[in-house]
C-alpha cells in the first residue's frame, strides 16, 4: 500500500515530503547525494577563500566574500535537507573528515592566480547551475526548495566571474594570457563535475527512476558544453579542446574525450589538493570546537529557563 503510493507520487510528479513513506533505498541515495552536495559546497569555500586577502579591489574582494558565505550558506541548507531524512548532521561531517563520503572532484584543484576565481565563476558554477537547475524539480521536497535559492546564487557566482574574466581578456596582454591560462587549466576538470560517463554511472538509472536526478551525466555535460562554447567566443579564449566542433546532425558540439583516468585519481583522493583541502576542513571544524560548545551551553539555559 505505502509503496504503492509512492510509486504512484513519483509517477504523477507529486513532491516526496520527509514524513511520507519512502523505500530505505531512496531514503539512503538522497541522504548520499544531498551529503556529498552539501560536503562539495563546504570544500568548495577553500579554493576561493585563497584569493580574498589578494583580490584587486574592494568592490571584488566584497564580491568575493559574500560568495564564499553563499557556499557556506548553501552547505547550510543542504545538511538541513539531509536532516529531515533522519540523517545526523555530525554524522556526516565526521564521514567527510574521515574520507568515508565524498565531495565533487573540482574543489581539489588550486587556484593559481587571479584568474582562477574568474575561472570558477563561470565553469564551476556554469557547471554546478546545469546540473542543479534540473533537481529543483528533484522528487524530494525538501531537496528540491533548498535547490531554488541555490540556483539563484550559483547565478550571480556564475555572472561574476564571467565579468571578472571579460574584464582580463579585454585588459593587458598579461592579464589576457593570465585568463586564457586559468580556462586551459579548469576547463577539462569542470566537464568532470558531471560525474562519469552514462556507461560507467552506476547510480544513473535507479536515481533518474525516482526522478531524484532529471537527465543523466552525458546530457548535462553536452548542454554545459554547448552553452559553454559561445560565451568563450565573446571572451575572447579558447577552451582547450581540439576536438571541439559543431556538428549540424546532431544539432550539438563535439568534444574530446575527457580523461576519466584522471577523474578516478582525483575521487581516490589523488588529486593535486585532496590532502590540504581535507586537513584544513577538519582544523577548521576543531577550531571551531568552542563554538559548537557556546551554542549548545547557551540553548540548554534558555530551555532551562523556559521550562522554569
Ligand atoms: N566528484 C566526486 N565524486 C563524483 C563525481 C564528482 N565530480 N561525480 C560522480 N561522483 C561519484 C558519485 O557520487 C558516486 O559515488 P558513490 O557511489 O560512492 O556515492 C560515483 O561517483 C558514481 O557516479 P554516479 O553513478 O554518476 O553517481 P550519481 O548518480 O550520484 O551522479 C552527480 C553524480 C551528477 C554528481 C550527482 O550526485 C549530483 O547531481 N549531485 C548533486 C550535485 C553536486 O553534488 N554538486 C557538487 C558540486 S557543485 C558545487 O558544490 C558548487
Amino acid at each position: 500500500m505505502n509503496a504503492e503510493r509512492f510509486e504512484r507520487a513519483i509517477a504523477d510528479d507529486e513532491r516526496i515530503e520527509p514524513r511520507d513513506w519512502m523505500p530505505d533505498a531512496y531514503r539512503a541515495t538522497l541522504i548520499r547525494q544531498i551529503a556529498q552536495h552539501a560536503h562539495s559546497e563546504i570544500i568548495g569555500m577553500q579554493p576561493e577563500a585563497n584569493w580574498i586577502t589578494r583580490a584587486p579591489s574592494l568592490r571584488r574582494k566584497a564580491i568575493l566574500i559574500a560568495k564564499v558565505q553563499d557556499e557556506a550558506g548553501h552547505g547550510l541548507y543542504l545538511y538541513g535537507a539531509a536532516e529531515t531524512l533522519g540523517a545526523d548532521r555530525d554524522e556526516l561531517l565526521d564521514k567527510l573528515h574521515t574520507g568515508r563520503q565524498k565531495y565533487s572532484s573540482i574543489f581539489n584543484y588550486p587556484t593559481l592566480t587571479w584568474a582562477d576565481i574568474g575561472a570558477i565563476g563561470w565553469l564551476v558554477d556554469g557547471a554546478a547551475i546545469t546540473n542543479q537547475v534540473p533537481l529543483c524539480r528533484c522528487s524530494y521536497g525538501p531537496y528540491a526548495r533548498a535547490m531554488v535559492r541555490i540556483c539563484k546564487e550559483e547565478s550571480f557566482h556564475q555572472r561574476q566571474g564571467y565579468e571578472l574574466l571579460l574584464a582580463l581578456s579585454r585588459g593587458t596582454p598579461e592579464q589576457r594570457a593570465m585568463a586564457q591560462d586559468a580556462v586551459d587549466r579548469w576547463w577539462w576538470p569542470s566537464l568532470m563535475m558531471f560525474g562519469p560517463p552514462d556507461d560507467a554511472s552506476p547510480r544513473s538509472a535507479r536515481s533518474m527512476a525516482w526522478k531524484i536526478k532529471r537527465h543523466t551525466n552525458d546530457e548535462l555535460r553536452q548542454r554545459f558544453v554547448d552553452i559553454c562554447v559561445p560565451q568563450a567566443e565573446h571572451l575572447g579564449l579558447t577552451l582547450p579542446d581540439p576536438g571541439l566542433r559543431w556538428n549540424e546532425e546532431r544539432g550539438h558540439y563535439d568534444f574530446g574525450p575527457v580523461d576519466w583516468a584522471e577523474f578516478e585519481a582525483v575521487v581516490r583522493g589523488d588529486g593535486p589538493c585532496n590532502e590540504q583541502r581535507l586537513a584544513h576542513r577538519r582544523r577548521a571544524h576543531e577550531d571551531g570546537a568552542w563554538v559548537r560548545e557556546a551554542a549548545a551551553a547557551y540553548a540548554a539555559k534558555r530551555a532551562a529557563r523556559a521550562a522554569a
